[in-house]
C-alpha cells in the first residue's frame, strides 16, 4: 500500500532522513519510534507531501507519489496531529465535515457520516456535534481530531504522536478506541510516537529510527527478543523487557484450562484476556504463586501458575 524506497530528506544541510526504504502492507498498523528529532515527523508528511521528498521514490498503491495532485492525495489521507489542528471557530461538526466538503459530498451524507462518526469516536453527536473546540477535553478534542481523519473514509491513515499530550488513562482509552476502530474498519496506518509502551501495544509492526536512519524493523515480539543494538534495548527499557514481553501475552495462552465450569470466585483472580504482565502484578501484590482465572462473567475457566511463566520458551 504504501513504499518507501531509498528515501531521503535534506533541510539545508541537515540530512533528516537519510535513505529509508519501507513497505506498510494493507490494514497493517506500522509505528515508527525514535527519539526526538530522528526524522519521524518527516517521513510522515512526505508521504501525504506536506514535505517533498529530496531523493527516492515514494508509491501508493503503485502510483508514484509525484505523480498525484498533492490536494487529490491529502484527500485520500487521513492525517491526525498531536494538538489536534482543529478550527477554534468552527463546530465539531463542521471540523469533521472538512474533507467530505472538499470532496463535494451532499449535505444529508455529511450530517449522516459526521453522526457515525461521533458515534465511533464514543461522542453522543446530541452533546457534541454544535460544540466548539475550546468547550471539549483534550481527550475529546484529540477524537474529534481522530474522526476528522477518518472522515473522508480514507484508506491510509497518517498519526503523529496523536495522543502525546493526554494524561495516562485518557490516552489508555484512545489506545484502546484505535485499536478497536482498526480491528473495524482496516485502515493501512501509519503512527509516530516515541513511547515504546504505546508502540509495543498498538503495532503490527515497529520501525526503530534513529538520526534519520532506520535502525531496525520487526513485529513486537520479535523486536523484544533480538533487539538489534543497544540503542534499541535502551529503548525497548532495558531491565524492563521482561515484563513487556509478558504485557504482549495473554493470561488464556499459558492458564490451565478447568475441565469443568466452576461457580464465581472471590478473592484474587485474573481475566483470561488480561496480559501476562498484568497477571504478574498481582501475584507478586497477593503474594501467591498461582491465580485462578475467570471469564468476562466471572466463572472460573483455568488456573494460571508462576511456573508456566518461567517454563516458557523464549
Ligand atoms: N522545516 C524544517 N526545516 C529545517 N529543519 C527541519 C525542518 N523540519 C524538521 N527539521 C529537522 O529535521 C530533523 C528531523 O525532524 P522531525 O522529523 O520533526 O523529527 P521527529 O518527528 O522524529 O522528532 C530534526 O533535526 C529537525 O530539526
Ligand atoms: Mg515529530
Amino acid at each position: 500500500m504504501i513504499e518507501l524506497r531509498n528515501v531521503s530528506k535534506l533541510f539545508g544541510q541537515t540530512r533528516a532522513v537519510d535513505a529509508i526504504s519501507l513497505s506498510v502492507q494493507t490494514g497493517e498498523l506500522c509505528v515508527l519510534i525514535g527519539t526526538s528529532g530522528c526524522g519521524k515527523s518527516t517521513t510522515l508528511r512526505m508521504i501525504n507531501r506536506l514535505i517533498a521528498h529530496s531523493a527516492g521514490s515514494i508509491r501508493i498503491d503503485g502510483r508514484d507519489i509525484e505523480q498525484i495532485d498533492p490536494q487529490q492525495l491529502r484527500r485520500g489521507i487521513g492525517y491526525a496531529i498531536q494538538n489536534t489542528g482543529l478550527f477554534p471557530h468552527w463546530t465539531v461538526a463542521r471540523n469533521i465535515a472538512v474533507v467530505p466538503r472538499l470532496l463535494g459530498w451532499p449535505a444529508a451524507r455529511i450530517r449522516r457520516r459526521v453522526e457515525e462518526l461521533l458515534h465511533l469516536l464514543d461522542l453522543a453527536p446530541a452533546e457534541f456535534a454544535a460544540k466548539y473546540p475550546s468547550q471539549l477535553s483534550g481527550g475529546q478534542a484529540q477524537r474529534v481530531g481522530v474522526a476528522r481523519a477518518l472522515a473522508g473514509d480514507p484508506d491510509i491513515l497518517l498519526m503523529d504522536e496523536p495522543f502525546g499530550a493526554l494524561d495516562p488513562i485518557t490516552r489508555e482509552s484512545l489506545q484502546n478506541e484505535l485499536l478497536r476502530i482498526q480491528a473495524q474498519l482496516r485502515k493501512t496506518i501509519v503512527f509516530v510516537t516515541h513511547d515504546m509502551d504505546e508502540a509495543l501495544k498498538l503495532a503490527n509492526r515497529i520501525v526503530v529510527m534513529d538520526k534519520g536512519r532506520i535502525v531496525q524493523q520487526d513485529s513486537p515480539q520479535a523486536l523484544l527478543a533480538k533487539p538489534a543494538n543497544a540503542f534499541v534495548e535502551n529503548l525497548l527499557g532495558g531491565q524492563e523487557r521482561g515484563l513487556k514481553q509478558a504485557g504482549l501475552l495473554r493470561v488464556a495462552t499459558l492458564m490451565q484450562v478447568l475441565t469443568t465450569a466452576a461457580a464465581p470466585l472471590a478473592g484474587p483472580r485474573i481475566k483470561a484476556t488480561d496480559n501476562l504482565r498484568q497477571a504478574l502484578s498481582l501475584m507478586l501484590w497477593h503474594r501467591c504463586s498461582s491465580l485462578p482465572v475467570v471469564d468476562e462473567q466471572g466463572r472460573q475457566v483455568g488456573v494460571l501458575r508462576l511456573d508456566a511463566l518461567l517454563d516458557r520458551p523464549r
